[in-house]
């Protein structure tokens, strides 16, 4: 007979991305107990290559965690990005405009350090776990059922479970379909990603708008690079040989008397690019944080900076529901968090529409496109507007 062994805790959290990893370090500090439940192995999850930039109050919030040494050694802060189009390049700049500013860091190093950090302090998370099933969740007593590394079955016993495991986890289908409000779009554009060893080319980030299609360029370290181009989302990786791939980059990024540098390419992949809101965020004791919940086109760097927003309302939410008794938090976290989603959604799509080249839009939008980005670099009002969302919108009330 098969033995099933079952372990207590107050929230039970599903996936150690940022959203999880944030919202298990928003606990501790407020002396709530949680186990994160990762089905890849610890390597994996460190070496995923993903996002890049940070958001000036994400920066601020792990410096007050304790959890900003190595971000304040290795991060680039940037002061403003750069857009490019029709041969000309302009500087946005966001400390003038909004005296805040952007940090670029990469994703899997946010996780590095915020896994050590859970794993030092004595914080359990148990990484590659399978067959994660949710149970009653529309009941007082939810549990997460599991099979451990071993293969062993185990369930977690929790008073609310926080579905944190991305756009394809079992959190969201765990909610019945027909009380799940969803809406979806799905771009035609994919992203190229890079990432090269070469040194940097630009001061900061290079948004392009091209004829060829859209090209972004951005940074790792003084050493290494991270490029992304538009490119046809069902492309084979093999269609992009490296040579392919710095010839379209020369000619996106191309300016006079200004050469990208190049070198070798380590790491590339393609991305699909859509923008998802699931607005039942909360269902009975289920609450679905980050891209579970929601998902943005890359173009504006808000996925995972959202994703800590979420946590932020919920860790509140659940500090007022433990001290006090007080259940309004819980039942408003949809409410308080999709404000920001949809502010965030708007934002990535606007992004986006304006910079990517769509073959299926006419002359006259494309005309459109240019003149928006014409009238983000000479106003001063409709900078400001983009450069507010940009460095994230404020985190209080
Ligand atoms: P995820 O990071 O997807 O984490 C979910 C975790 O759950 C994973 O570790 C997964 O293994 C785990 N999981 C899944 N299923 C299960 C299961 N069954 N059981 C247990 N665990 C499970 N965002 C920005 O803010 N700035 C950027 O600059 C930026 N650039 C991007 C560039 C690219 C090319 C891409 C693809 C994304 C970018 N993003 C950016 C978006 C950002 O990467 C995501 O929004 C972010 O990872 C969301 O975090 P999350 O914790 O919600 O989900
Ligand atoms: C990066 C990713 C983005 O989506 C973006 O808009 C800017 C930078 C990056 O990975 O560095």
């Amino acid at each position: 007979m098969l033995t099933l062994t079952a372990m207590r805790t107050q929230i039970g959290i599903i996936g150690a991305g940022p959203a999880g990893l944030f919202l298990s370090h928003l606990l501790a500090r407020i002396g709530i107990e949680c186990v994160i439940l990762e089905h890849r192995s610890r390597e994996e999850i460190e070496g995923t290559i993903r996002a890049g930039v940070l958001e000036d109050w994400v920066t601020h919030l792990m410096d007050e965690l304790g959890l900003a040494e190595r971000l304040k050694r290795e991060g680039r802060p940037d002061t403003g990005v750069t857009f490019q189009f029709s041969n000309r390049r302009h500087h946005i700049d966001f400390i003038e405009l909004t005296g805040k500013q952007i940090t670029v860091y990469a994703q899997h190093e946010v996780i590095k350090d915020l896994v050590a950090a859970r794993l030092h302090s004595g914080g359990p998370i148990v990484f590659s776990i399978s067959d994660v099933a949710l149970k009653g969740i529309d009941s007082e007593t939810p549990a997460i059922a599991y099979r451990d590394s071993g293969g062993a079955a185990q369930e977690l016993r929790c008073d609310f479970i926080v579905g944190c495991d991305g756009f394809h986890g079992p959190s969201r289908q765990a909610i019945p379909p027909d009380k799940r409000v969803e809406h979806d779009m799905v771009y035609p554009f994919g992203w190229l990603g890079i990432l090269a060893e070469a040194p940097r080319s630009w001061h900061e980030l290079i948004y392009s708008n091209h004829e060829r299609g859209f090209a972004l360029l951005s940074t790792r370290s003084p050493q290494v690079q991270r490029i992304y181009i538009q490119c046809d989302p069902h492309d084979d990786i093999a269609v992009w040989p490296d040579d392919r791939i710095w010839a379209e980059m020369q000619a996106r990024f191309a300016f006079d008397g200004w050469k990208l540098a190049e070198g070798r390419i380590f790491q590339k992949n393609i991305v699909g690019l859509r923008s998802f809101v699931c607005d039942t965020m909360r269902y009975g004791r289920l609450f679905l944080a980050g891209d579970a919940a929601h998902i943005v086109p890359p173009t504006g760097a808000k996925g995972m900076n959202l994703a800590v927003a979420d946590v932020v309302f919920l860790s509140r939410a659940l500090d007022a529901w433990y001290k006090k008794g007080n259940r309004d938090g819980l039942e408003r976290y949809p409410e308080t968090c999709l404000r920001r989603v949809w502010k965030a959604e708007r934002f990535s799509w606007y992004m986006t529409t304006m910079l990517h080249r769509n073959d299926a839009e006419s002359s006259f939008e494309r005309q459109i496109h240019l003149a928006d980005l014409d009238h983000v670099v000479s106003s001063r009002a409709a900078a400001t507007a983009l450069a507010e969302v940009y460095v994230g919108l404020p985190i209080d009330p």
